[in-house]
């Protein structure tokens, strides 16, 4: 298997406690599956995606991918961090480069960053420094800087969330194209079921308290998907069911205390 996570869990000590955000996930991911992982707040999306780029480490279990072991970043995995993380000392154009340093010609560095900023449309804004951008904007930065790193993997964790509606459909389409075009693996966490009925292959949904895989979904839709076809309805209150159910357990959890 392309991307294996077995019998992965996360615990996180702090001072004395300790907190367990999860236990025995399993996944096989084969190569170029575009992955969608949906779940209530603190379920560990963002945990998971962080051990799978190898920044948090795993307390039980393993992540292998082609055969290797996770346990560092690599080049072979790129990161959309759910909140934009970006070099405020540099411009628009150096945040998109400065990982490519050294692994490429300037030229080809240039090359990507033109092409990338064009497609999140903010060639414009290419010597801009950060905090001259808005946080949507900050966020169209990020995704371009690791779309030029061409990772054979790539790790999205609610990209697009501060994106406006509209900005967002052209998004989906584009990543849509990029994934299709080369053959990337991808995991996407969102919080809309709509946006992972429309792109993904396969939706995973986590539940909370303990965090764990409560569904696993194929998503057999004709593509490219149009809004509000019937399949993808019925599938929506498939899964707007499945975790309806885990947001009103931690409401009666917390409502008890
Ligand atoms: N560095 C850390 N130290 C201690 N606890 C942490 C740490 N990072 C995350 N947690 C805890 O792990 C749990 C899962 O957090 P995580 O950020 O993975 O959730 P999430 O599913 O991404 O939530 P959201 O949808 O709100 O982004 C939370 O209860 C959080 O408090
Ligand atoms: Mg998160």
């Amino acid at each position: 298997m392309f991307l294996e996570i077995n019998q992965v869990g996360k615990t996180f000590t702090t001072e004395e406690k300790q907190f367990q955000v999860f236990s025995d996930i399993n996944l096989d991911i084969p190569e170029n599956q575009f992955v969608s992982i949906l779940g209530p707040s603190g379920c560990g999306k963002s945990t998971l995606l962080s051990m799978v780029a190898g920044l948090e480490d795993t307390s039980e279990g393993s992540i292998i991918l082609q055969g290797n072991k996770i346990t560092s970043p690599g080049p072979d995995r790129g990161m959309v961090f759910q909140q934009p993380s970006l070099f405020p000392w540099l411009n628009v154009h150096d945040n998109i480069t400065f990982p490519l340093k050294g692994k490429m010609s300037k030229k080809e560095a240039d090359k990507r960053a033109t092409h990338f900023l064009k497609m999140v449309q903010l060639s414009r804004f290419r010597d801009n420094y950060i905090f001259e951008l808005s946080g949507g904007m900050q966020q169209r930065v990020a995704i371009a800087r690791a779309l030029a790193m061409d990772p054979k993997v790539l790790l999205m964790d609610e990209p697009f969330g501060a994106l406006d509606e509209q900005t967002r459909h052209i998004m989906h389409d584009e990543l849509m194209k990029i994934w299709q075009e080369t053959q990337k693996t991808i995991l996407f966490v969102t919080h809309s079921i709509t946006e992972a009925i429309k792109l993904s292959d396969r939706i995973v949904v986590m539940g909370t308290r303990p965090g764990r895989i409560i569904a696993d979904i194929k998503v057999d839709i004709a593509r490219p998907r149009e809004r509000g076809n019937l399949e993808s309805i019925e599938l929506e209150k498939e899964i707007m069911d499945l975790l309806e159910g885990e947001i009103n357990k931690v409401l009666k959890e917390e409502l008890s205390r």
